[in-house]
């Protein structure tokens, strides 16, 4: 399918960790998909379900009452299968085979490579939805699901100080986020945490143990450290500030919670805007490309610029890091 070719009908996936708002997304694709008068497939387990051919046609009533549900009803994989040549190529035959103008896959870094692979090597119509809790995709301010997972967490961060205040000890709250820690940062500003722990900037422990000490002595009864994964475990760093320290410090890991329940209005509208817009895309003649959202408004980024999956990478604002050690005075 070239481009400016009509398009009849498309496909959509969602692919690597599942997030609030997928269901919301795969909804929009589908329904305002169907009122410009394409047939919509859904094709389930990402791109290892695309490999084996796992498709149906979705009707808007396939889509009922998904909105506010976490996960994705299209199920999701990690493929590794989809990397190699050979797994494209079965992919590209299968949607050949089933007669697909036009792909829209749902995901985060990971998923895009892929996309930009199928839509640069194998000339496939592709547009690429970004969703992931961790919010790591450069070119876009939020990726869907992303808001949810900071609410979970902050949820769980306010929930964390009531016990601390009342038994007057340290916690460490270990976050999900991988190499960046948006969500840490996040959930460290709308929480008050005391203190952050991101991959991307160096730590010293005994600096935080003495803020720690000192704060005692001001009078702060509780202190919460955020610690992002990747940093080091949140039960390692409690058990070095007890030890440095003589307070009673506990850890607490909210691990995969961060990816489950319904999602916030913010990434339902979100998910609806990017859903709608990527079909759009797609009639419009765009292709390798994501749809983002910029300072409010839908823009389309090419999935190829950079090319390195690594620079795709959106890296954390250092002032809004440092705010949160000023605030915790
Ligand atoms: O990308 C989303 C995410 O939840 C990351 O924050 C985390 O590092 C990873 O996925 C966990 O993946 P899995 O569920 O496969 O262990």
């Amino acid at each position: 399918m070239g481009i400016g070719d009509i398009m009849k009908r498309i496909a959509v996936l969602t692919s690597g960790g599942d997030c609030p708002g997928m269901n919301a997304c795969i909804r929009a694709v589908v329904r305002y998909g169907i009122v410009a008068g394409l047939e919509v497939f859904g094709i389930f387990r990402g791109y290892q379900g695309l490999i084996k051919g796992e498709l149906k046609q979705l009707r808007p009533t396939s889509v009922s009452n998904i909105i506010g549900r976490g996960g994705t009803v299209l199920k999701t994989a990690r493929s590794v299968e989809f990397m190699t040549e050979d797994g494209q190529r079965k992919a590209v035959k299968v949607l050949k085979k089933n007669k697909i103008d036009g792909l829209i896959t749902i995901g985060g870094n990971g998923t895009f490579k892929g996309t930009n692979v199928l839509a640069d090597r194998w000339k496939i119509a592709a547009i690429g939805i970004p969703a992931t809790i961790d919010n790591d995709i450069s070119g876009t301010d939020f990726s869907i699901g992303s808001d949810t997972a900071v609410n979970t967490a902050l949820d769980a961060i306010d929930k964390i100080r009531d016990t601390a205040t009342s038994l007057e000890r340290i916690f460490v709250v270990e976050v999900m986020g991988r190499s960046e820690g948006f969500i840490a940062v996040a959930v460290g500003l709308s929480g008050g945490a005391e203190d952050v722990l991101v991959p991307a900037i160096k730590y010293d422990i005994n600096k935080i143990c003495e803020d720690i000490t000192k704060g005692r002595r001001r009078g702060k009864v509780s202190w919460i450290i955020v610690v992002s994964e990747g940093v080091a475990t949140g039960a390692e760093i409690a058990d070095l500030i007890q030890k440095k320290t003589g307070y009673e410090t506990r850890a607490t890991t909210l691990g995969h919670i961060q990816r489950g329940g319904a999602p916030t209005a913010f990434d339902r509208i979100l998910a609806s805007r990017l859903g709608a817009e990527a079909v759009q895309a797609l009639i419009d003649g765009q292709r390798g490309k994501m749809v983002a959202i910029v300072s409010g408004q839908i823009k389309m980024i090419a999935l190829d610029a950079p090319p390195t999956q690594l620079k795709r990478q959106r890296k954390l604002d250092q002032k809004f890091y440092k705010l949160i050690r000023i605030l915790a005075t």
